[in-house]
């Protein structure tokens, strides 16, 4: 075969088998046989290998996957990729609506389903797929383009030659979970709890052909750019990329008014467990991009869709037994076992009873069959006892009398519900240290809520900081943990061994010593470097350094003769913890430098920590009030009277943009 021949032969076949892809994934119907499709597939195959100059990245045989990275590299949206506002009732979609008409508008609105997937952006070039990546954090995702190829329903090539972003779900259907789920079973694997965070599982694999085997599948709702292509409503945009080949749902409906999006809210929501994927409810948008486009933004959502999430669903089961937990107050919790059920996609095992009172309103007895109500990512809860399924096993409940960790007699204080172990020496009292220890200032490890520890502390599997650090033991018991699957295991143990190198100021405020605040800690780790010269200084060399007072030098000083928190150093050296300053060293900066700022509103792209965080290391200083010694208020969405102020005071302001702008020339973001 010349050259020329196998390049025609190359076209032909790709297109042949595009078009099978396209008729089976996207129009659900097949135009030729498996078999067809195999031998079609095998002899593309033969000829890239004969000819691998004329193998194309788009080329159908890349579906199978194969392609290996070793690290995703990161993709900036040009436009950023925004999430939607959520409404819960009738009384919300109504008030969206309003807000609309307020503006002077009459809008029909798009009804779309919310699929419950990973949201992703794809990039075409002359009608071939160039990239393909993850929202992020809605300004930079992930490059998931190897993966992405893998996916049977999303064109390689589209049915015009034209240059497009489009953006839609990346899912996997409930049968496909299923399939997998059980051969991970017959493996020992852990199950992939919900299709979201299998889709996110399988699009974060750095070998594609795992991707590939996941078979995920995609639909498409959002043209970021259509007036490029004089579309001038969302339905239209679902039309024109459906006529491209997209994958677009036949369930979107255009609607006249509220009455037909609540029809379609309820249609749904009963068809909702027949569909062959996981949907959370009804995105509602409005058709007029004309309109979309002077509704605007805010700093996060747009202002002309928002997310119907559908009500929680009720599952029953067993209350096998009420256990007691105290939390870091030393209040007493009252938690049902339950017989583990899966409502919504997680396995719920336990649940708050909050105190005595509630469960005597409820009547809850041990044995009883109560219905269990989840709603998408909030904590489960115990509706109520199904009192007609009782047959007289059930045994009443019985609130404890002694504290369960350390024995103590409980009770209540001045006209609360709850109980209390008011003893001070009860080690429960150590929980509030822990969650000092582990919080986001001091030793920052992820995954670590006030929750988790306070689980942890009442199993016993922490009970003192070096226990952090022996967690490993419990593998097999964290993972049963409600909310704890395989994968945030590993996880929490990772940012555990993680945080052991954090630099020593993260430690000396995590220690929790009387007056150390984040900023002391900083000021004493630049300053000495290790522990153990900060150990070694008497309360007056303390005291040398400015911001030291004689209280606090005191305060050191006995912290670091005590016997038991010298072990406790000892110790954690053992384990391999970081006691030396590795900070930041502060970067000269002649707009920053010494300045005062004050952050006010909703900063869309960052937290207000880290942008402290970041501008401090510039020699700035962040305060939390505006007065006239301010150099620049920053001002994000929903700013408070802050912002009146700094226009009072003719204070320099920044809106994100400059922010933004600044923070990319100091290569920040
Ligand atoms: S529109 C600016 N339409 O739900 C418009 N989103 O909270 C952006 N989603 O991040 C999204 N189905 O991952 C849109 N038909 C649909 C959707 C949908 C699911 C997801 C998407 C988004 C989140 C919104």
């Amino acid at each position: 075969m010349t050259l020329e021949e196998a390049k025609k032969r190359i076209a032909e076949l790709s297109q042949i088998l595009e078009d099978a892809n396209y008729s089976y994934y996207v129009l659900a119907e097949s135009n030729i046989t498996d078999q067809e499709f195999d031998s079609y597939l095998r002899e593309l195959e033969d000829l890239e290998k004969e000819f691998p100059l004329l193998a194309k990245s788009n080329s159908p045989t890349k579906r199978v996957g194969g392609l290996v990275i070793d690290k995703f590299s990161k993709i900036k949206h040009q436009i950023p990729m925004l999430s939607l506002p959520d409404v819960f009732n009738e009384e919300e979609i109504k008030a969206f609506d309003e807000r609309i008409r307020k503006s002077g508008y009459n809008p029909t609105y798009v009804c779309e389903l919310k699929i419950d997937g990973v949201s992703g952006s794809f990039h075409y070039e002359d009608g071939n797929l160039i990239t393909g990546a993850t929202r992020g954090d809605g300004i930079t995702g992930e490059d998931i383009t190897h993966n992405v190829r893998t996916i049977k329903s999303l064109p390689l090539k589209l049915k015009k030659k034209i240059s497009i972003e489009v953006r839609g779900e990346i899912y996997m259907a409930k049968e496909t979970l299923a399939k997998l789920n059980r051969e991970r079973e017959l493996n020992g694997e852990g199950i992939l709890q919900n299709p979201r965070n299998a889709t996110a599982g399988s699009i974060r694999q750095l070998d594609s052909s795992v991707a590939a085997k996941r078979n995920l599948d995609t639909w498409i709702y959002h043209l970021p750019n259509p007036l490029d292509y004089g579309i001038k409503t969302q339905y239209e945009s679902l039309e024109f990329m459906k006529s491209l080949g997209f994958k677009v749902n036949p369930c979107n409906r255009l609607v006249k008014n509220i009455s037909e999006i609540l029809s379609y809210i309820h249609e749904y929501n009963e068809k909702r467990e027949s569909l062959p994927y996981d949907i959370d409810g009804v995105v509602i948008k409005v058709n007029d991009l004309n309109m979309q486009q002077s509704l605007g933004f805010t700093s996060k959502y747009p202002r002309w869709a928002v997310a119907y999430k559908f009500p929680a669903l009720e599952v029953l089961t067993k209350l096998k037994d009420i256990v007691f937990t105290v939390g870091r107050t030393g209040r007493i919790t009252p938690n049902a076992v339950l017989d583990p059920v899966l409502v919504m996609g997680s396995t719920i095992r336990r649940a708050s009873l909050h105190n005595e009172d509630y469960v005597r309103e409820k009547d809850l007895r041990i044995g009883d069959v109560v219905s269990i109500r989840k709603a998408g990512d909030v904590i489960p809860e115990v509706v109520e006892a199904k009192l007609e399924r009782r047959n007289g096993s059930e045994r009443p409940f019985k609130m404890i009398e002694n504290c369960p960790i350390c024995g103590s007699k409980l009770s209540k204080k001045e006209g609360q519900v709850d109980h209390y172990c008011f003893n001070p020496l009860c080690p429960a009292k150590h929980i509030e240290g822990l969650i000092h220890y582990v919080s986001r200032h001091a030793m920052n490890i992820d995954g670590f809520g006030e929750k988790i520890m306070e689980d942890f502390f009442n199993l016993g599997f922490i009970r003192k900081i070096p226990d952090i650090y022996h967690l490993e033991k419990h593998r097999k018991d964290l993972i049963e943990l409600e909310g704890f699957g395989n994968k945030s295991v590993d996880n929490l143990l990772e940012a555990i061994t993680i945080s052991k190198s954090n630099s020593l100021e993260r430690l000396l405020f995590g220690l929790g010593i009387g007056g150390i605040g984040d900023k002391t800690a900083l000021l004493l780790a630049k300053t000495y470097k290790t522990i153990d010269e900060l150990a070694s200084k008497s309360v007056l060399e303390l005291q040398e350094k400015k911001d030291i007072g004689p209280i606090l030098a005191n305060n050191i000083y006995e912290y670091f003769q005590n016997e038991e928190n010298q072990k406790l150093i000892e110790e954690l050296k053992e384990l391999g913890i970081n006691m030396t300053y590795t900070g930041e060293e502060e970067v000269e900066n002649d707009l920053l430098n010494e300045k005062k700022f004050v952050v006010t509103g909703t900063i869309s792209f960052m937290g207000r920590d880290e942008i402290e965080r970041i501008l401090e290391k510039y020699g700035a200083h962040s305060s939390s009030s505006v007065s006239s010694k301010t150099d620049f208020v920053i001002v994000g969405d929903n700013p408070g009277s802050k912002y009146q102020k700094a226009i009072d005071l003719k204070i320099d302001i920044w809106d994100e943009e400059k922010l933004r702008s600044i923070l990319e020339e100091l290569k920040e973001i």
